[in-house]
């Protein structure tokens, strides 16, 4: 009898931010990066991706995705990419075993939400890309481990693969040409450093002005002091922050986000034409961040920056008092601020998908 039943399976998966940043791409098509880098995975109660993935016989036409209630591209070669990669994953299972539903020759659906912006510049494509491989992975019973997963996502968007586990993540570079070697491994889960909480300042909403996959092309071909940004910088602070994680030591944690976030954009900025991610908004979140640390007589709070405006700030649960209130009178009153909101003021790191 023909087989014509749905087969359904959904997951949620985490945004992340990273504290050592990646930014360059060493092959473009595998996505492989010129840097390691390592990053936070934030709470899904607050900001997470819910994506269910269907195949069936019955379905006609080729794959789709429904984003947020609309239909959306699937025909790029990045996702394209990893339906290819899950779909062999899934043809080797059903070759070793007759008896399992050929899936794999089905068109799949995806439908994805996320419960925050999604052009609001905060890590969607991670949370969206590893939600995506994980849900198709369920749905196919694929063994794999969330680190082999993650040489799937890494394709979908480089920063995806961190999203495959919770906690303190690690996105190793790799040295092997066809990229088998590029995947994200687990410093150390949230429950190894409980205190630790994210602010999101969301200084603007709309969509970023130069895209993370054009900005780190355009700083590679560029900028002289990427160079040494690879060489020298990441290997340094890569070390720094896990030494950092492994003793939970909140200051060396925040000197190495605060540097490798400077270091990120003075690279940005050196890039001919120069790219311009922070405004005089996230500029004063730095400056706030600075006074907090001076006031408190010790570095309690820590600022970050992705490819846009908007500001993640780490402190412990022990300063929430003393970093949330020091925030509290800047965005009731600074002009900047308007347009600007808290996320969820204070999100805290669970254990993601993986956990
Ligand atoms: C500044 O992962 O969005 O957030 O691989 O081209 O999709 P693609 O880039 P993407 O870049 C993220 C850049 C970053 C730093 C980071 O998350 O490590």
């Amino acid at each position: 009898m023909a087989d014509t039943k749905v087969y359904r399976a959904s997951t949620t998966a985490p945004v992340n931010i990273a504290v050592v940043k990646y930014w360059g791409k060493r092959d473009a098509k595998l996505n492989l990066p010129t840097n390691s880098s390592l990053s936070v995975t934030l709470s899904q109660s607050d900001l997470r991706t819910l994506t269910t993935a269907s195949c069936s016989s019955t379905y006609t036409g080729d794959d789709s995705l429904l984003l947020n209630g609309e239909p959306s591209d699937v025909s790029g070669a990045r996702t394209q990419a990893c339906f290819r990669e899950l779909r062999a994953r899934r043809a080797a299972l059903e070759a070793a075993n007759a008896e399992l539903p050929k899936l794999s020759t089905f068109p799949l659906k995806i439908v994805s939400e996320n419960n925050f912006p999604t052009a609001a510049g905060l890590a969607s494509s991670a949370a969206g890309f590893a939600a995506l491989v994980q849900a198709i992975a369920n749905l196919y019973e694929l063994p794999d481990s969330p680190s082999e997963l993650s040489l799937i996502a890494r394709q979908g968007s480089g920063s995806a693969c961190r999203s495959l586990f919770g906690g303190y993540v690690a996105w190793r570079m790799g040295e092997k040409e066809d990229g088998s070697d590029s995947k994200a491994d687990l410093v150390a889960p949230a429950s190894h450093w409980p205190s630790m909480r994210a602010l999101i300042l969301v200084v603007s909403a709309s969509k970023k002005g130069v895209s993370s996959t054009s900005g780190m092309q355009q700083t590679v071909a560029t900028s002289g002091l990427f160079q040494q940004r690879i060489s020298t910088i990441v290997p340094a602070n890569m070390a720094l922050m896990e030494d950092a994680i492994k003793n939970r030591n909140f200051p060396q944690f925040a000197e190495v986000t605060m540097r490798d976030s400077n270091s990120f954009h003075a690279t940005c900025a050196d890039t001919y034409p120069p790219i311009f991610y922070m405004n005089d908004v996230s500029k004063a979140a730095i400056r706030a961040v600075e006074a907090i640390n001076a006031q408190a007589g010790k570095t309690v709070a820590a600022y970050t920056f992705d490819a846009g405006p908007n500001c993640v700030v780490y402190y412990q649960e022990e300063d929430a008092a003393t970093v949330l209130g020091a925030f509290a009178p800047l965005l009731a009153t600074a002009e900047g601020w308007k347009d600007g909101s808290v996320v969820n003021a204070s999100v805290k790191l669970d254990e993601g998908i993986a956990g």
